[in-house]
């Protein structure tokens, strides 16, 4: 049987997964799903990595150098959460022996996204019986996150950090009345690039041809939103717009759109069913993401993926909820979703996709039938993990 022979390794191909609990709420919602997740994908070998607050403490880094060897070695990881915190509490919270060592802290996801380029944050917003079934694509490498400078005092040393900035804002009608001009006056740099966002378009291209293979019953021409502020950021909103039309000569199937981006905030509370794929750059798509986990429930729901040409970081779009951490009652949902997003991404294998599809219903069900507290239920941690592999069977 030597031609049944790449068929068969295919489907069986292992899988190395890692796993990133973190902080907070994210050891127990590892604990609580990791056999879950071993048997629904059996041929996932799940690595544990450590990452988060508690390795910036103890070592001056939130990624310790052996997670990324294993990254490294790795096909795509899980994240569970992680703390982050303002720099001058972090330097308070570092091991004795580091303070005052010159290390900075850097959020770990913001590692992970630049360090591996992991260019879109996808974030599908659905629910089975909620009015919304769309998915945003964040720009996760430059736009108005990309700079922010507080300028040096105007009577400082030409030659200082960012004095040059002045020149272009000295004028602005406020910036002239900010008398003393010391330490008072800060600048963000939106910037834009036809190469970030080709690629962005491209992803959301192939996401909204995926979704309409998915539903096939569908009429809807697959729609990419670009929400953008065309109108006030003119210059950066037209490389945008420039880049976003050459990709879509590449896609005839897909139906480009360009939006305010205000408007289809108020549009994704009132009208959400009349979006498919929404594309942003870093702020813009960060806050409209937020909106769409309002509109199914909760953070508690909120998949996402942090995808690059190379690797992907899959994790809930919440955090590491101090103010629940160690009562076993935090919501897994998000976690588990993320778990069948990043099945999804890698699995082209039947054997791998029917699984996903199956953890995914299980979980909407448990929504259902054991809710946690932030659904307004009463079921803790391992109990709607129970619910979920009663529906699977297992
Ligand atoms: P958060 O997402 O941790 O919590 C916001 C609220 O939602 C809290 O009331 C929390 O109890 C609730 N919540 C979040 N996830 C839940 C779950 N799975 N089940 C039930 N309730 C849940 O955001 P917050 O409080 O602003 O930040 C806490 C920490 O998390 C901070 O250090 C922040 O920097 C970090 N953070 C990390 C993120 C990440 O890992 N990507 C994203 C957002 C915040
Ligand atoms: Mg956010």
């Amino acid at each position: 049987m030597e031609t049944d022979q790449p068929a068969t390794a295919k489907e069986a191909a292992p899988r190395r997964i890692t796993l990133l609990p973190g902080d907070g709420i994210g050891p127990e919602i590892t604990d609580a799903c990791r056999g879950l997740i071993a048997e629904v994908f059996p041929h996932w070998e799940l690595i544990e990595a450590q990452i988060g607050w508690s390795q910036w403490c103890a070592h001056g880094n939130p990624i310790p150098q052996e997670t990324w060897e294993t990254l490294g070695r790795s096909d795509a990881a899980l994240l569970a959460a992680i703390t982050s915190k303002p720099a001058r509490e972090a330097e308070k919270e570092l091991a004795p022996h580091l303070r005052g060592t010159g290390l900075t802290y850097r959020s770990p996801i913001l590692q992970l996204r630049q360090r591996l380029d992991l260019f879109a944050n996808i974030r599908p917003v659905t629910l089975p019986g909620a009015a919304a079934d769309f998915t945003i694509v964040r720009e996760n490498t430059e736009g108005l996150y990309s700079h922010d400078y507080l300028l040096p005092p105007h009577d400082a040393p030409t030659d200082s950090p960012h004095h040059h900035l002045w020149a272009e804002v000295v004028e602005d009608s406020t910036v002239a009345r900010a008398v003393d001009k010391r330490g008072d006056v800060a600048v963000s740099l939106r910037v834009t690039t036809s190469f970030a966002w080709h690629r962005l378009a491209r992803q959301a291209a192939k996401l909204a041809l995926a979704r309409q293979a998915a539903n096939p019953d569908s009429e809807a021409t697959p729609t990419v939103t670009v929400a953008d502020k065309p109108n006030i950021l003119r210059d950066s909103a037209r490389v945008i717009r420039g880049a976003v039309e050459q990709v879509a000569k590449e896609y005839p199937q897909v139906a480009f759109d360009f939006a305010n981006a205000d408007a289809v905030a108020m549009q994704l509370v009132t009208d959400p069913a009349r979006f498919d794929v929404i594309i942003a750059e870093n702020l813009i798509g960060d806050i409209l993401s937020d909106i769409g986990a309002g509109l199914i429930g909760g953070l508690g729901l909120a998949a996402s993926a942090n995808v690059g040409d190379d690797f992907a970081v899959f994790e809930p779009v919440h955090g590491s909820a101090p103010d629940i951490a160690g009562r076993g009652v935090a919501n897994p949902a998000a976690f588990l979703l993320s778990a069948a997003m990043c099945a999804e991404h890698l699995g082209a294998p039947a054997s791998e996709l029917a699984p996903a599809a199956k953890l995914r219903q299980a979980v909407y069900a448990a929504t259902r039938t054991a809710p946690t507290l932030d659904l307004g239920g009463i079921a803790t941690t391992s109990e709607f993990v129970a619910a979920v592999r009663a529906e699977l069977g297992l």
